[in-house]
């Protein structure tokens, strides 16, 4: 199979939910192109104008519009859908408001842990009632908030992007430190609109302004989705000829980690036209087929970096040469994903006759040439689905998914893209 074109990938879906959000606490309207058009940013749109913002339709391609008043009281829960980000950034907006708001998600969100970001919202002054343990639903009551030195026990930019958000709206200070360095999105937003935050001895410090700070409208356009553009780069070195031009993808190196470890298994990813898009480097990518990829270990510190490309990594170290051994250490976090992907990731690799298992918090997988066939359970989680899509283009290859629809999540296009390069 051949891989040739030139294809986009869909917008960057952590910087699309930051768009919106930061648009609905800027003053006047916010306009946002390049947006994700996918379901998690919809809730997050949907739960917005839920508090008062007006927000014009998410669709594909569209420039999207953002005016904002103050935060207002909603009438109804707040419904989450399937998107974790949109839960516990909006909790941070929530954690300085004055009303009480509900929020909830599907059975999937509803079993992820939320106390990772309601306890150091409530060191900061946030009432928060549980209604089912460490998870959703809940009721968050908002509190005149305090300035916090939270030192998180996880590396996650979801957690530090709450606490950033509450001690915004709320106007107190911040300082975190994580484990290691998420994404940071949020942060490099924050210096967009000249808000005074610095790094200092490894820790985020965020000093309120005087007044609360009135954001300006933000005028911004999205990068292409990196983490979406892995199962395109993996698609194309799975490939036996061609060449994929990748337009316009964020290279935010917080995000990038694949392409490091890529470099290590043998595979050499091109990037052309470095440029900026309001503090977040962009660039196309040029990717070959993979002549040989041998086997790599995947350290603790890098897994931040790549948190989301574990599944279609590690699918491509199934292909490694020689029977290697990849090993992916400290992946705990991947079970409280949209699935329990660390688990997940290895049965669907062993059902399509790949020697994989997670031992503890690692994942172990080994190469090899048979063609994978088998059926795969995606547990509805738009990420696997994808990685198994493309396990399921390589030559004698007969992978069949539980279910596609999940993609909508956060790549609506994939399978069309996939086709449209040669691999659908
Ligand atoms: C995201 C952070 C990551 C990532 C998720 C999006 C974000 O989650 O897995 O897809 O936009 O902040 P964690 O912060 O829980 O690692």
């Amino acid at each position: 199979m051949k891989l040739r074109g030139v294809v986009r990938p869909p917008g960057d879906k952590s910087i699309s939910h930051r768009a919106l959000l930061f648009g609905a606490l800027a003053r006047g309207t916010s306009e946002v192109t390049g947006i994700l058009a996918g379901e998690d940013v919809k809730s997050t749109a949907r739960v917005l104008r839920q508090l008062g913002a007006d927000i014009s339709p998410v669709r594909e391609g569209a420039v999207v519009r953002v005016k904002a008043s103050h935060v207002t009281r909603p009438t109804s829960q707040l419904y989450c859908g399937n998107s974790g980000t949109t839960a516990r950034l909006l909790m941070g907006i929530l954690a300085g408001q004055r009303f009480p708001a509900r929020l909830t998600g599907d059975a999937s969100l509803r079993r992820r842990p939320m106390r990772r970001v309601t306890e150091p919202l409530r060191a900061m002054g946030a009432h928060i009632d549980e209604k089912a343990g460490d998870a959703l639903p809940l009721v968050i009551r908002g509190g005149k908030l305090h300035s916090l030195e939270y030192q998180s026990p996880v590396a996650s930019a979801q957690v530090k992007s709450a606490l950033l958000l509450a001690a915004l709206t709320g106007n107190v200070g911040l300082t975190l430190t994580e484990p290691h360095r998420s994404r940071d999105h949020t942060e490099r937003l924050f210096i967009h609109f000249g808000l005074d935050l610095r790094e200092r001895n490894g820790a985020i410090v965020f000093t309120p302004p005087e007044r609360p700070a009135r954001l300006p409208p933000l005028s911004l356009a999205v990068p292409g989705d990196a983490s979406s553009a892995a199962f395109l780069v993996v698609a194309a070195l799975l490939a036996n000829g061609g060449e994929l031009l990748i337009e316009n993808v964020g290279v935010n190196p917080t995000r990038t980690g694949f392409l490091v470890v890529l470099e290590r298994m043998g595979a050499h990813v091109e990037r052309l036209n470095l440029r900026d898009a309001a503090g977040e480097p962009v660039a196309d990518l040029v990717v070959r087929p993979a002549t040989r990829l041998s086997a790599t270990q995947v350290t603790a510190a890098e897994i931040p970096t790549l948190v989301d490309e574990v599944p279609i990594l590690a699918v491509l170290a199934s292909r490694v040469a020689g029977g290697g051994e990849t090993v992916f250490y400290d992946v705990g976090e991947l079970r409280v994903k949209e699935s329990d992907r660390l688990e997940l990731v290895a049965a669907n690799l062993r059902a399509v006759g790949v020697e994989a298992e997670a031992r503890g918090d690692n994942l172990h997988v080994r190469g090899t040439a048979r063609p994978p066939r088998g059926h795969v359970e995606t547990a509805r989680d738009h990420r696997l689905a994808m990685a198994f899509a493309v396990l399921g283009t390589l030559p004698g290859a007969d992978v069949r998914l539980s279910e596609k629809r999940s993609v909508a999540i956060s790549y609506p296009e994939f399978f069309k893209d996939l086709k449209k390069v040669g691999a659908g």
